[in-house]
């Protein structure tokens, strides 16, 4: 018996190395951590449980059938993150350059699975070749079996990428249907073609790095969320991240008790917003005054920077924040902005997490580049996501609120359930300027008079009052008691029960 249990130790052992300590060397020396490595720094200590450490591959074409490593170069199982169950994925980098087979794919789909049946998260750790280039269209196999999974789980369970290396063909194509994607710079990348392939096609010479790094994805396509300097800090910033998430559609994300006090009077936000409606101010900054002890998760903060998305709690729930920011493009809503917030809503929506929004917008950015980019379109994801919408939505006007971008930002009419101004908010169809130059054009000629009919207008639009009137917003607000006001409207919206007629599903205009 003895024989056996140390058989057994020695197995393991030996399953554990992957591909050798040659290419664990090599691995480090790229300044990347192991596949083993990575799932302990990203789980309680000592709670993996590890399954099908014994996976063998089937392949025996090219030599294949003499090459086999148990595991097969994915490390699959579960753990916990403070506590809270998680399944993951982690491929190996050192085994077949972490290319996926028809048996390392089944490892994937079978912690899916689970997570599926139990309610809880998956995290996947990708560092991949792409497909098992000797399996042929059983890794292809493999990949669909997995992307459908991915769209199983999508709205169900949270799901979570961290691309830690090479991530090519159809390796992006299942991050991109997770929920949010973190890259580390300098030694991940994720493309459909790599620089090769793209040389020969379009004769476009590109490095991998400017193709898709993470900072490419992370500013101009905006694949991926957030990009970190190394394994280290990616992997405690998921931690982070998941501790606002709910496990499952199922349940409520967790409530962390803080020290806070919901009745925290802010007063230098009395003070916040410029006297000059065109000078801007920091958004981020009125975010940290108002959310628990000023701490917040930002989502895309490197890519469509005129609008903040944002995780935070406030009164120990979590609550996803959107806020237009007038420091970039004086808070505009534009195709990018617009295709972020969407996105963001929807996830906040799919997983109770309720919905704060800070509007200061002068409107949907003009020109010839966002109408051809399809702006009318990409700026009806942003309606539909309010519009459809069904958890605790809460609005705050801190300045601006013009035309079309006030309906968008969860107005009332989008069912906003608290819709709140501070007393200097516009609420107009444009900026006053804008307006009598529109319908006083016979005065154009004449500034004095022109300046009079701006002075009117602002006099009676550049207000919350008659939205107020209306009952459009539900209060003018002090800035300072912002943070009380949401808090108390969140908890009275805590058992809100709101439900969409019965459909197959919407037809979001993507
Ligand atoms: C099998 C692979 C592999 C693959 C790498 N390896 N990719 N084995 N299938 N797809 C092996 C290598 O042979 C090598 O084995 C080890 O992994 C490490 O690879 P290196 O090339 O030495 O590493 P590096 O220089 O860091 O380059 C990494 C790489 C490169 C950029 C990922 O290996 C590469 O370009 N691989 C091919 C990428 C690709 O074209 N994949 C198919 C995509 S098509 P040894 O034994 O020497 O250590 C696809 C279709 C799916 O995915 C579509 C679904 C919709």
């Amino acid at each position: 018996m003895q024989d056996i249990l140390q058989q057994l130790e020695d197995k393991r052992a030996a399953a554990r190395l992957g591909g050798g300590q040659k290419r664990i060397d090599a691995q480090h020396a790229k300044g990347k951590l192991t596949a083993r490595e990575r799932l302990e720094l990203l789980l309680d200590d000592g709670s993996f449980e590890e399954w099908d450490l014994f996976v063998e591959h089937r392949c025996v074409d090219f030599g294949m059938a003499e090459q086999k490593i148990p595991g097969d170069g994915v490390v699959t199982g579960y753990g916990t993150i403070n506590g809270r169950l998680v399944f993951v994925f982690s491929q190996d980098f050192t085994v077949f350059g972490g290319a996926l087979s028809e048996a390392h794919a089944e490892k994937i789909c079978k912690v899916m699975d689970q997570a599926m049946k139990v309610g809880a998260p998956v995290i996947g750790l990708n560092d991949s070749g792409g497909a098992r280039i000797q399996e042929g269209v059983a890794s292809l196999g493999g990949y669909a079996e997995v992307f459908q999974r991915n769209v199983m789980a999508s709205g169900v369970i949270p799901q979570i990428s961290l691309i830690m290396g090479p991530c090519a063909g159809g390796a992006v194509y299942s991050p991109a249907m997770t929920d949010f994607i973190f890259m580390v710079k300098d030694s991940s990348y994720m493309f459909v073609t790599g620089p090769e392939v793209v040389k020969t096609v379009t004769h476009e010479e590109v490095t991998a790095e400017q193709l898709g790094g993470a900072i490419t994805h992370t500013t101009t396509s905006g694949v991926a969320d957030m990009a970190f300097e190394d394994d280290v800090q990616t992997l405690l910033m998921t931690r982070r991240l998941f501790n606002y998430l709910p496990l499952s559609n199922r349940e409520k994300p967790p409530v962390r008790a803080g020290g806070d006090p919901i009745n925290r009077a802010e007063k230098s936000l009395d003070t916040l917003v410029p006297e000059n409606p065109n000078k801007p101010y920091d958004m981020k900054e009125l975010i940290a005054k108002v959310v628990d002890d000023g701490d917040f998760f930002e989502i895309q903060p490197d890519n469509a920077k005129n609008i903040v998305t944002a995780f935070a709690r406030m009164d120990g729930h979590t609550v996803g924040i959107v806020a237009n920011q007038p420091l970039v493009l004086a808070g505009c809503l534009d195709i990018k902005s617009s295709i972020k917030a969407a996105r963001f809503v929807r996830f906040c929506d799919a997983f109770h997490i309720p919905v704060v929004t800070f509007v200061d917008v002068p409107g949907f950015m003009p020109g010839t580049s966002q109408e051809y980019g399809g702006i009318i379109k990409h700026g009806a994801k942003l309606l539909y996501a309010y519009a459809e919408c069904t958890v605790p939505k809460v609005t705050v006007i801190t300045r601006k609120a013009y035309g079309g971008a006030y309906d968008v930002m969860s107005s009332k009419h989008l069912r906003g359930d608290v819709n709140l101004a501070w007393p200097n908010a516009e609420i107009a169809v444009m900026g006053a300027k804008g307006a009598v130059e529109i319908i006083f054009r016979e005065d154009k000629k004449d500034p004095a008079k022109l300046a009079e009919r701006e002075a009117q207008y602002k006099a009676r639009f550049a207000n919350p009052f008659v939205a107020g009137a209306r009952g459009y917003i539900d209060d003018v607000i002090q800035p300072h008691e912002t943070r009380q006001r949401i808090c108390r409207s969140l908890t009275m919206l805590r058992d809100k029960k709101l439900d969409n007629p019965w459909r197959k599903h919407g037809n979001i205009p993507l």
